[in-house]
Parts: C-alpha cells; sequence; structure tokens
C-alpha cells in the first residue's frame, strides 16, 4: 500500500476529503439582519481606534449572507467534496442563550446545508469560531464558568436542529490562538488584556465546553445521528535552531507543549496539561509571589471528562519556525517567544508567514508518534496575498503545491493517516485585526464593487485539478 520512493506519483488514498474553509465572521456581513445579535467581533470593530487595519469591519465582509449562491458556485467550480464554515452563534441565538431562538438563522444555515448536499458535498460545521454572542461576553465569556454550560446548551442546540444533515462537527476552532489573542494580548475581540493568566483561563474554560460538547454528541445523538465530532487546533511546526543540540530539541517540544499540546493532550491523552507547561507555570508563578499557579487545574473528574474527546484529529498548519534554548525557554515560554527563521525560508504576504512546507511532514509524523496514530484531518492550510493581490498567484500555488507534496509523503511513505485536507480559504475574506488586507481566497473578492463579485484565482484553477485528480501530478 505504501509507495516505495519519494519520487511516485503524489497520490491520495481513495475517498480522501477534498475541501475549503471559511467562517461565519469573516464571510457573512449582515452583522445586523434579520435579527442576529451581536457579538464580540461586532463590537470590537465598532470600537475604532486602530483595533483592525484602516478601522475595517465585517459588517459586509463578502456578503454571503445574501450572496450564499455565489460561494456555492465557487465550491463547485472547484469540485470540492467537503466544504467547511461556521455557524454565527449570536445569528441564531441573539443573546447566546436558546431563551431566543432566530428562525431567520435556522433558514439561512438550512439552505446552505441542504444546497451543499443537493450538489453532493459534505457539510462539515464548525459550532464556534471566535464570535462569541456579546451578552455571553457580558458574562465574562470564556473567562468565566458559566460559558461552560452556555456553550454546552448552544452545541445541543446545534445537533438537535442540523445534526439530521452534518455528521462532521468541529465545536471550536483554534482555542489556543482565541485564548491568547482575545483574552491575553487582546488584539482579537474582545480585547482583554490579561498578561500570563487571561489564555490560560479562557483555554481551560473552552476545554471544558469543549468536552461537554462531545459528551452531549456522544451521549444523547450519536446513536441517532451518526455523526462524530472533534475540535480543530492551530499546530504551527517547531524545529530546533540546532538539530544536533538536545537543548534546542527541548526549547521546540517546550513551545509546542505551551502552545498546541497545551490543548491537545487533554484532549487525545490524558485530560491533563503537559507536565512541562505545570511545572514551569508553577515555578515561575512562586518566582512571581503568588501561592497559586496560575495555569487552572483540572479536578479527577474533570480529567476523566476531558480525555478521549475527540473522534479524529483536526490540525491546522501554516507555518514553521526555529526555537532555541534561552532563559525565556527555561521560565515559561509564551507564543511570542523567540521564534528564528531560515533565511531561505521565503516570506509570503504577512511577514510573520514563513514558507516552509515540510513543517507539515515533521509535524504530522510527531502527532502519529505522541498521539498514537489518530485519524486526522487538515482543516486548514492555506497562503496569504498581502492587499493588492494578483490573480496569477503562483507563489501561492507553489506552496499548496509542495505542502500537498509533503502531505502526499506524509501517508504514503510514512504512514500517517490523514484522511482530509481544506484549504484556507474558499474566498477572500475579513482576516480579522488584518482587515481585507490579508488574502487568502482561493477566490479573489472585489471589495470595491457593491456586488462583491468573485473571480478565481490561478490557485483555484490547479486546485481543481489536484481534486479531481485524487492527486498532483508525479
Ligand atoms: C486560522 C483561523 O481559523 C482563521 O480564522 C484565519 O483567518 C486563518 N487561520 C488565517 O490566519
Amino acid at each position: 500500500m505504501f509507495a516505495t520512493s519519494e519520487t511516485e506519483n503524489y497520490s491520495f488514498p481513495k475517498s480522501f476529503a477534498w475541501g475549503a474553509t471559511t467562517s461565519a465572521y469573516q464571510i457573512e456581513g449582515g452583522w445586523d439582519a434579520d435579527g442576529k445579535g451581536l457579538n464580540i467581533w461586532d463590537t470590537f470593530t465598532h470600537q475604532g481606534g486602530d483595533r483592525v487595519f484602516m478601522n475595517q469591519t465585517g459588517d459586509v465582509a463578502c456578503g454571503s449572507y445574501t450572496l450564499w449562491e455565489e460561494d456555492l458556485k465557487c465550491i463547485k467550480q472547484l469540485g470540492l467534496t467537503h466544504y467547511r464554515f461556521s455557524l454565527s452563534w449570536s445569528r441564531l441565538l441573539p443573546d447566546g442563550t436558546t431563551g431566543f431562538i432566530n428562525q431567520k438563522g435556522i433558514e439561512f444555515y438550512n439552505k446552505v446545508i441542504d444546497s451543499l448536499l443537493a450538489n453532493n458535498i459534505t457539510p462539515v460545521l464548525t459550532v464556534y469560531h471566535f464570535d462569541m454572542p456579546q451578552a455571553v461576553e457580558d458574562l465574562g465569556g470564556w473567562n468565566s464558568e458559566k460559558t461552560v454550560a452556555i456553550f454546552e446548551k448552544y452545541a445541543e442546540f446545534c445537533y438537535e436542529t442540523f445534526g439530521d444533515r452534518v455528521k462532521f462537527w468541529i465545536t471550536m476552532n483554534e482555542p489556543n490562538l482565541h485564548s491568547i489573542f482575545g483574552y491575553e494580548v487582546g488584539i482579537h475581540a474582545p480585547g482583554k488584556k490579561q498578561p500570563s493568566y487571561g489564555a490560560y483561563q479562557a483555554g481551560h474554560n473552552m476545554l471544558l465546553a469543549h468536552a461537554k460538547a462531545w459528551h452531549k454528541y456522544n451521549t444523547d445523538f450519536r446513536n441517532k445521528q451518526n455523526g462524530s465530532v472533534s475540535i480543530s487546533i492551530y499546530a504551527p511546526w517547531s524545529e530546533p535552531f540546532d538539530p544536533s543540540s538536545a537543548k534546542d530539541k527541548e526549547a521546540a517540544e517546550t513551545y509546542m507543549s505551551f502552545f498546541s499540546h497545551w490543548i491537545a493532550k487533554p484532549i487525545f491523552i490524558d485530560g491533563d496539561y503537559p507536565e512541562i507547561m505545570k511545572l514551569k507555570i508553577s515555578e515561575y508563578s512562586k518566582k512571581q509571589g503568588l501561592n497559586v499557579s496560575r495555569l487552572p487545574e483540572f479536578t479527577e473528574e474533570e480529567k476523566a471528562m476531558v480525555k478521549g474527546t475527540a473522534d479524529f484529529f483536526c490540525l491546522q498548519y501554516y507555518s514553521t519556525a526555529k526555537h532555541r534554548h534561552s532563559p525565556e525557554m527555561s521560565e515559561e515560554p509564551s507564543f511570542f517567544s523567540e521564534q528564528l527563521y531560515d533565511p531561505d525560508w521565503p516570506i509570503a504576504g504577512s511577514d510573520i508567514f514563513h514558507v516552509v512546507p515540510w513543517g507539515l511532514r515533521k509535524l504530522l509524523g510527531y502527532i502519529k508518534e505522541i498521539y498514537n496514530n489518530p485519524v486526522i484531518y487538515i482543516t486548514e492550510n492555506g497562503y496569504p496575498q498581502k492587499d493588492p493581490p494578483v490573480l496569477e498567484d503562483k507563489q501561492r500555488w507553489k506552496y499548496i503545491e509542495d505542502t500537498l507534496k509533503e502531505l502526499s509523503k506524509a501517508i504514503n511513505i510514512d504512514g500517517v493517516d490523514v484522511r482530509g485536507y481544506f484549504v484556507w480559504s474558499l474566498i477572500d475574506n475579513f482576516e480579522w485585526a488584518e482587515g481585507c488586507n490579508l488574502r487568502f481566497g482561493l477566490f479573489h473578492v472585489d471589495f470595491e464593487q457593491a456586488a462583491l463579485p468573485r473571480s478565481p484565482y490561478y490557485s483555484a484553477f490547479q486546485y481543481s485539478d489536484v481534486v479531481k485528480r485524487n492527486g498532483l501530478p508525479g
């Protein structure tokens, strides 16, 4: 079954899922249409103050709330087997609770789901992608334990409403990045600056909320609906600065522990945080004169509840950085710890995006080893162009093509069980704090024109060819 040499065709398994991804706030617009409630991104962007590039907002974004059929055309043109998108929580439940349900919101997502299925495209549904209802944030958002039960109810409502047709669920998107950006450094909504504990607390509540939502499905819906549920994790690869140095290797692994295993290990291994994280945070908390660690602890009951709450591993790979042993790494590294890059690595649209396709193969091998060979989906991978973009986006295609080659090697040579790959993103959209200045789409969106026309980049034609042949030419 496995290829014997690295030069064979870059093929993919039968029934491989080929997809593209979007998220509600980034594409829908219609921020106050038909009874939608406010969410944290509405509030954050409306505050102005240069929180977002040129004070842009997602009020209109790609207009997908009214232009859904245009997106569907793009999906069909690519020939995708799967489409991943997210529900806007406050469009469905304007105050975040099931006390008031917005029927228009249900109708919108019914239309999207039904038209995908009518075209033989599998919907992959993210329950929560960064856009918490403002009313829930006002109760404390992810800093509050109350949000755990509120989220569980919301997830239950989603399974009940859409689960007869949706079989592939992702409870939440990138809790690691969302906690750090939204609840610690405040560069994303809700914009809370709570240095050194905000992210840990938010991440903790998100883990509990995810676990409750998984159990809810498992107990009450799995038998009748037959679907599966996971969570998507932002997972860059960390390369040791000097591969022959044991200390640099340890620094790279420590960084990954603090950033992605933080969320993955409790779910996929044992319901608890990585030991290195617990140790370093408690030591450093003591040095700061605190008598408890800033990293919350799970009770034994919670550990048992969190462990095993994913039916497959969803990872989102964009780039790689190098890490080396340093005083910072031996204390408590953060997402913003020193990141080093090879001068040979090209840089894409955003200056933090280094083009390193081989990082994905290494990451996949590592995940296979430490998480006991899970079924994996790459639920996001992509390459930004800075505005103004070029339609002949050959550099982007080179990145995607090289990444797919690495992916094929990981599957066929290393035996990693990857079942699907999704490009971020189907169409150019509102890239959070970067506004519309960073464009990730396979389709260009002309934000200057009221009709927001979509047109294919070069990459769209190439990707559709890969999808058609279920592989790359050799
Ligand atoms: C991760 C997030 O899920 C998505 O919302 C974002 O736009 C892309 N990566 C690109 O940064």
